[in-house]
């Protein structure tokens, strides 16, 4: 199933701009130290999750392997192309990318953004839904089984947006916009789709059944799904593979029984595997006063 030539990093060095106003103490502007320097990797195809703490790379990987940001040196392959030197139309279709924070200008209602998707990408308003037949993954929150007869009614019903159709795009919760935002992503028809921590602001079932329906998705039509995530135990549960990310740009990739490990976990968030164990919607905010009150109690 997984292949190692989904993405290349060859020899990539990749620094944000400098931001204007941000002196030392001399008053000399800051130049910003590379967030990779001279990194290579392959990295393979299937159900990834990125984990790791704040500020370790996730998303600066993501958008550098989808051609979103450009490094500014070395090369960097997606699928066989280069995602940066790409039209916009060809980048998303090679690659759609959930945005950790996006903003939105549209008046335009859920039911008609989702039409909208799903014409202008691969699928041209016409593919079968992957579960015909769709089994609840919880059967204590989900309606019972339900038959779709495409992709389109499957996502609003896997990602419950019946209730939100009508409403305006820019009218919804977090976590709404989120299951939009993942039904997007599936209707587009990507070769690839990277999600940037789409799923922290929904309720704990309906992160287990979108990550349920994007694994078999991506298993039944071989799309590759990259998604970071601060749920250690979901994406044990759900990924094929996990980048599981150390504060110095070190990764592990493996299976999750294989890189969530006590040892790789403690090495990576600097707080004892005890602390994150169990604990599924640790928050950001969690973790950092753990590892803060760690710091100040040593
Ligand atoms: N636009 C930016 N300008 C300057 N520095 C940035 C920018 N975005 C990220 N960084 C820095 O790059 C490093 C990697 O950040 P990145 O956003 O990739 O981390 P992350 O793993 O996605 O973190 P999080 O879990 O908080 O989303 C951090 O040190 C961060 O401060
Ligand atoms: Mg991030």
């Amino acid at each position: 199933m997984a292949n190692t030539n989904f993405i290349e990093f060859n020899d990539i060095t990749f620094t944000y701009p400098p931001v204007e106003g941000d002196l030392d103490e001399k008053g000399n502007q800051i130049v910003p130290k590379p967030i990779f320097e001279h990194f290579s990797a392959s990295l393979p195809t299937g159900f990834v999750s990125l984990v790791g703490q704040n500020g370790c790379g996730k998303s600066t990987l993501m958008l550098l392997a989808s051609g979103r940001l450009q490094p500014d040196s070395g090369s960097i392959s997606l699928l066989g192309q280069n995602p940066f030197a790409l039209s916009q139309e060809s980048k998303n279709l090679l690659a759609s990318v959930i945005y950790q924070n996006m903003e939105f200008e549209t008046e335009d209602t859920v039911s008609e953004l989702l039409a909208q998707v799903y014409s202008a990408g691969t699928y041209k308003g016409e593919a079968a839904a992957i579960n015909p037949e769709y089994k609840p993954v919880d059967n204590e929150h989900k309606m019972p089984s339900s038959s779709h007869s495409n992709l389109l009614s499957e996502v609003i019903d896997v990602f419950e947006l019946e209730t939100v159709l009508n409403h305006q795009l820019t009218h919804l919760s977090k976590g709404e916009i989120q299951r939009v935002l993942l039904a997007f992503s599936i209707l587009y028809g990507s070769s690839s789709i990277f999600m940037d921590e789409p799923l922290f602001a929904m309720e704990n079932y309906q992160k287990e059944i979108a990550l349920a329906y994007l694994r078999e998705f991506v298993h039944k039509t071989g799309t590759t799904i990259y998604i970071s995530m601060h749920e250690i135990d979901l994406s044990k549960k759900y990924s094929d593979l996990v980048l599981l990310f150390y504060p110095n740009r070190d990764m592990s990739l493996g299976t999750p029984e294989e890189v969530l490990t006590n040892d790789d976990l403690e090495k990576a968030y600097g707080i004892p595997a005890v602390m994150l164990k169990n604990k599924e919607d640790l928050t950001r905010q969690q973790l950092q006063g753990e590892a803060d009150l760690l710091q100040r109690t040593r």
